[in-house]
């Protein structure tokens, strides 16, 4: 018998109170569907159905490479009525396996579980201990066996005192639920279909129902509101900021750094505060990243150090590199070896080969610039002319003297000398000194103006 999964995804998410679908709203960085639909895929179901309805385009358009049967529900009836647009494309001897696209956090074991319980169980629901269960259905046993769920809008309050909560997770034989949500009528506070009646139908046809306790209450979490959203987030977040540090990261301190994707790190990397970590980055042994560095997309290679209030993006670091304070490193920059890029240097699409320095306020893009190169403070490479983006060339062992100007395209040879504030719009040869500036004259009868009263 295969397994098919329903993911519940068609909500408004009202309470979310923003145009954007419930279920695309982002956990570190991914929405937070994309969780369930992994966390699906690792079941290897015969198919994935995610039901949609508010903002379906973009909802499939955000998953448009997965291989998803998506069900519409045009008019949002309830989590039941949900599952019911499903179900026709199921064969009826097939397990059925339901999710919500609002719970993020659940894990691919946990769910095994579920399943599992359907060799003993005819219906089997995921529940958790929770020390706050507002907000979530609760589980009404008899005799330690559930009877109901009860949501908390119908909740009087003997069950308000139940802590056990409903996750939203189930599993049934297709055949049992499609009979059992025929049954279900809207007659509640919220005028909704309840998916969670089918545990009163189950149990009123004798049907053996079981509720398996997730041990950790964190995920079942579902996020219904902003606070929820952030709450998830946080654990989320120090799940990673764990794993980083059982893989001997030093983490000065583990609730002030943000991975927003992967982060691969090597041997003794040291990560200072509020640090924000965004798509696929590769720290290599004994980087060190200083405060509030934001690093997307990019690798930095071993024994180099970034310091505080860097902002790096899509470019390569190389090995023992030095960058910052307040560098800012945009895509397309690689840095060979021992490269030191100082504060308050913008580069952009540039190639920097060993041992070169570009250490105080300078504007880098579009340019190539050789071994040992010295670049003095205020450069810039006037890479644009308001039509087209041209190439500065820079030799090796190249001398920079500080405020110069290159107007590209233009090339330096190996070995020049630019006298401090040119404007060089011409290629200069190797080896010699090469100067755009007019002569320093003094004015004998010039005077200072002298205030009219
Ligand atoms: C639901 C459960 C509650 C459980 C909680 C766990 C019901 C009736 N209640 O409440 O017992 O404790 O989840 O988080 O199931 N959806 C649709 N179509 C609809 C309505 C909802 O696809 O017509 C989807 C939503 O997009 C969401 C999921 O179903 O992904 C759950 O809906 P939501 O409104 O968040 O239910 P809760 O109030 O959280
Ligand atoms: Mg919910």
């Amino acid at each position: 018998m295969g397994l098919e999964v329903i993911i519940l995804a068609a909500g408004a998410g009202i309470r979310m109170h923003s145009d954007l679908p419930k279920v695309l709203h982002k956990v570190s960085g991914k929405p937070m569907l994309e969780y369930v639909i992994n966390a699906a895929k690792q079941l290897s179901p015969n198919n994935i159905h995610v039901v949609v309805g508010h903002g379906a385009d973009l909802v499939q358009a955000t998953f448009a490479d997965e291989k998803i049967n998506w069900c519409l529900q045009s008019e949002q009836l309830g989590t039941a009525h949900a599952v019911q647009q499903a179900l026709p494309s199921i064969d009826d001897k097939q397990n059925v396996l339901i999710l919500y696209g609002d719970v993020p956090l659940l894990r691919a074991e946990t769910l095994q579980m579920l399943i599992d319980g359907l060799s003993k169980h005819q219906l089997s629901i995921l529940s958790a201990k929770l020390s706050n269960p507002t907000g979530y259905g609760r589980i009404v046993r008899k005799d330690g066996r559930p009877q109901c769920i009860v949501e908390q809008k119908d909740a009087d309050d003997e069950i308000l005192k139940i802590n056990e909560a409903n996750s939203g997770m189930l599993a049934s034989n297709a055949a049992k639920l499609k009979h059992w949500l025929s049954q279900i009528d809207n007659q509640n506070t919220q005028k909704e279909f309840y998916l969670t009646d089918c545990v009163e139908r189950a149990v009123n046809e004798n049907a053996s129902v079981e509720a398996i306790i997730c041990n950790n209450e964190e995920e079942i979490l579902g996020v219904n509101n902003k606070q929820h959203l952030a709450y998830v987030e946080r654990v989320l977040q120090s799940q990673i900021a764990n794993e980083l540090m059982l893989n001997g990261v030093t983490l000065i301190d583990p609730t002030r750094i943000d991975v927003r994707g992967k982060l691969s790190t090597g041997k003794d990397v040291e990560i200072d505060v509020n640090t924000v970590f965004i798509g696929d980055n590769d720290l290599g042994d004994g980087v060190y990243i200083g405060a509030n560095a934001v690093i997307i997309n990019s690798k930095i290679k071993a024994g180099t150090k970034i310091h505080a209030n860097c902002h790096i993006e899509n470019s390569i670091i190389g090995e023992r590199c030095e960058l910052g304070p307040f560098a800012r490193i945009r895509p397309e920059t690689v840095l060979a070896e021992q490269v030191k890029v100082g504060n308050f240097v913008e580069m952009k699409k540039s190639e920097v080969q060993s041992g070169s320095k570009i250490n105080h306020l300078s504007y880098i893009g579009d340019s190539e610039i050789g071994k040992g190169v010295n670049i003095g403070a205020g450069t810039i490479t006037c890479n644009y002319d308001g039509a087209n983006k041209y190439r500065t060339t820079i030799g090796n062992n190249v001398f920079v003297g500080s405020d110069t100007q290159f107007v590209a395209p233009v090339t330096i040879g190996d070995g020049a000398t630019i006298g401090a504030g040119s404007t060089i719009t011409k290629d200069t040869p190797k080896e010699k000194l090469t100067l755009s500036r007019s002569k320093q004259i003094t004015i004998d009868s010039w005077h200072r103006p002298k205030k009219n009263n």
